[in-house]
């Protein structure tokens, strides 16, 4: 399996760019990739989204089992990568010092931050059953799936607050 992340993450990417092709809502297409992600790489036990809201992290959506709703900034894999703007591979989360546990079954964790504007609004989580699960080729995949979700909402904040995306007649009447 390992020999063939890349062209794994390469399909996911053409199966993202396909799902949310036209559509903008935000909750719709975090719900559409969580599914693509749990449901085609193997060994997952979670796969969803935390959203940055009032400085902290807020669960979105996601699959797997029912997870903790908010994380402290700061805290956890979750909210260590939120405030390091970067992705955290935890080979193994009882090696990591403040590791939440959702899901007792989690051993291995992969979280990658999704930036808009120099600031990050939401992280990717992947938990695993599997020790040392997750790798760079993971880390670069999901990078990728998450800029393509950003080039779709240029505008992710207002996407989250529900604001109704305007069409070009509506800004033509001002
Ligand atoms: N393990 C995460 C919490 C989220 S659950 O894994 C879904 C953390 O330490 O931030």
């Amino acid at each position: 399996m390992d020999s063939g992340k890349p062209a794994v993450y390469s399909e996911l990417a053409d199966q993202l760019r396909a799902l949310i092709a036209g559509e903008p809502d935000l909750i719709a297409n975090t719900a559409n990739l969580a599914a693509l992600l749990y449901h085609t790489l193997p060994e997952l036990n979670w796969a969803g989204f935390y959203f940055v809201r009032g400085g902290e992290l807020v669960l979105g959506p996601f699959q797997g089992k029912p997870a903790c709703v908010r994380i402290a900034w700061g805290t956890g894999v979750c909210g260590t990568a939120a405030a390091r703007g970067a992705a955290i591979i935890v080979p193994d989360v009882d090696a990591f010092p403040g590791h939440i546990a959702c899901d007792a079954a989690s051993r291995a964790e992969l979280v990658v931050p999704l930036a808009a504007a120099g600031r990050v609004v939401a992280v990717l989580d992947l938990d695993s059953p599997r020790l040392g699960r997750f790798d760079d080729e993971d880390r670069a995949g999901c990078e990728r799936l998450v800029a393509i979700l950003l080039a779709h909402h240029l505008d992710w904040p207002a996407a989250l607050a529900g604001e109704p995306r305007r069409s070009r007649s509506a800004t033509a009447r001002g």
